[in-house]
C-alpha cells in the first residue's frame, strides 16, 4: 500500500512529527486531493498544545486547497485534475495536514478563475462556522440562491461581532453585508477598522479601550430599547478578553454565540492551556440571555447546508468577490515540519493580525 507524509501531534505540548501513513483510495462519493496549500488555524494549537478532544496520534489541519488526482465511482461533480478548496476534518484520511486528502465530494468547492489556493484556503473552515452560526444560533434565514431584493427580517437589529478582524470575523461581517443586514458593529484593534467599515460593520470599537464595554452599551441604547444588542457573536472565545466583557453587554433577549472552546489560560511555551466548554458556566449571565457555544462540526447536520455550503456556495461568492479572503501570511521553512512548526508557533505567540496563516503541504516547490 502506498503512503504520504502527515503532520501528525503525538501528545500536548510534544513537538510535532511528520508520519509515513497509508493513502486510502476513494470509494464511493469520495475523492482524493492532493494537498497543495493549507491553512494554520487556532485549532491545530488547542490540539497540539491543549490535546483539546484529542486521542493522539492525529494528524493537524482541517482546510485544504489542492488538486484533484483520483475519484469514487459515485462522485458526479467533481473530475480528476480540478482545483479544488475545502474544510475537510472527520477522520484522519480527512484530516488537512498531509500530502493527500480523502473526503466526499462536498466539502469540496471548486477554485474559481482568479483565486489563488493561498487565497481560498482561507475560507473554508471560517466561512462555514460563521454560516453554520448566523443559521444554527441566531435564527437567521440566509436563503440561497438569495431572491433579488432579499431584506432579511433581522436587517435593522444590532449585530455585534466581537473580534472582528479575526478571520471568522471578516467573514461574518460580509456574510452580513450581502444578505442586507444594516447595523452591524464590531470589535477590533483599530487599524483593522477602516476595512472592517468596508466589509460592512457601521460602527467599530477597540476591544483594548478601558471604556469599550459603556461606549457599546451607550450606541446601542441610543438605538434601541432592551435588548440594545439581540445578537452578539464572540469569534474569540476567551474567557478574560471576550466572554466576560460580552456578559456585560448581554440583556435579556440577547442571543450570544461563544465560539469554542473557551481559552481559560493561553498557550505558551512550557504552558499547557486550559479551557472550558461550557459557555454557560463561563460568566454570570443576565436571565434571560441564551448565551451557547458554537460547534462548526454539526454544520452536517443541516441537509441542505451539507450539500451546498462547501460545494456551491462558498465558491460562487469567491468568485463573484462577494466574499474577499483573509490576507494571507505565508509561513516559509524548509520542510514540511518546519512549515508546521513555525505555524503552530506563530499561533502560540499571537503573530498574526486580522491574516491567515497559510503554508505549502509540498516540499516540492514546483506543485
Ligand atoms: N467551535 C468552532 O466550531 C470554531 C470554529 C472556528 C473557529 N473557532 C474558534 O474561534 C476562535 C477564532 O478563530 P479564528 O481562526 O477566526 O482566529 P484568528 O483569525 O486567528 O484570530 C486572531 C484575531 O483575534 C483578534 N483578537 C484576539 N484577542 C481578541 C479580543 N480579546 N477581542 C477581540 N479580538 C481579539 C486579533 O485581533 P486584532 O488583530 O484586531 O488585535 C486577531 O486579529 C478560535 O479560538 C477558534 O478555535 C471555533
Amino acid at each position: 500500500m502506498s503512503t504520504h507524509p502527515a503532520v501528525v501531534t503525538v501528545g500536548p505540548g510534544l513537538p510535532l512529527e511528520i508520519h509515513q501513513i497509508s493513502t486510502p483510495k476513494p470509494v464511493g462519493d469520495q475523492v482524493r486531493v492532493r494537498s497543495e496549500w493549507t491553512a494554520s488555524t487556532p485549532l491545530d494549537l488547542h490540539q497540539a498544545d491543549g490535546g483539546l478532544l484529542v486521542t493522539p496520534p492525529l494528524v493537524l489541519g482541517d482546510g485544504v486547497a489542492g488538486t484533484v488526482v483520483e475519484v469514487g465511482s459515485e462522485v458526479t461533480r467533481l473530475r480528476v485534475g480540478d482545483k479544488v478548496f475545502g474544510f475537510t476534518w472527520r477522520n484522519q484520511a480527512e484530516k488537512a495536514h498531509q500530502e493527500f486528502v480523502v473526503a466526499p465530494e462536498f466539502l469540496f468547492g471548486k477554485l474559481p478563475d482568479g483565486a489563488t489556493m493561498q487565497q481560498a484556503v482561507t475560507l473554508p473552515n471560517n466561512f462555514v462556522t460563521a454560516w453554520h452560526t448566523f443559521i444554527e444560533h441566531f435564527g437567521f434565514e440566509l436563503p440561497w440562491p438569495k431572491p433579488e431584493g432579499y431584506v432579511s427580517k433581522e436587517a435593522d437589529e444590532a449585530i455585534l461581532i466581537w473580534g472582528g478582524s479575526s478571520s471568522v470575523g471578516q467573514y461574518a461581517i460580509q456574510i452580513l453585508k450581502w444578505y442586507g443586514y444594516k447595523n452591524v458593529i464590531a470589535t477590533a484593534s483599530k487599524q483593522h477598522h477602516d476595512k472592517l467599515r468596508g466589509y460592512g460593520a457601521v460602527k467599530c470599537f477597540d476591544y483594548r479601550d478601558v471604556s469599550v464595554i459603556e461606549e457599546i452599551k451607550n450606541y446601542a441604547h441610543g438605538r434601541a430599547p432592551q435588548p440594545g444588542i439581540p445578537y452578539i457573536l464572540d469569534c474569540i472565545g476567551s474567557l478574560a478578553g471576550s466572554v466576560r466583557p460580552i456578559a456585560k453587554i448581554a440583556e435579556p433577549g440577547s442571543k450570544v454565540a461563544v465560539l469554542l472552546p473557551v481559552t481559560v489560560k493561553d498557550a505558551a511555551i512550557g504552558i499547557k492551556p486550559e479551557y472550558s466548554l461550557v459557555v454557560e458556566e463561563c460568566a454570570d449571565w443576565q436571565s434571560g440571555v441564551e448565551a451557547r457555544g458554537v460547534r462548526t462540526h454539526f454544520y452536517l447536520d443541516n441537509k441542505s447546508l451539507a450539500e451546498n455550503l462547501q460545494s456551491e456556495i462558498m465558491p460562487t461568492l469567491l468568485a463573484e468577490g462577494v466574499i474577499e479572503p483573509n490576507e494571507q501570511v505565508i509561513v516559509e521553512g524548509q520542510t514540511l515540519l518546519e512549515r508546521a512548526e513555525k505555524a503552530l508557533s506563530m499561533l502560540r505567540n499571537k503573530a498574526v493580525s486580522g491574516a491567515r496563516l497559510v503554508w505549502r503541504l509540498s516540499d516540492d516547490n514546483s506543485l
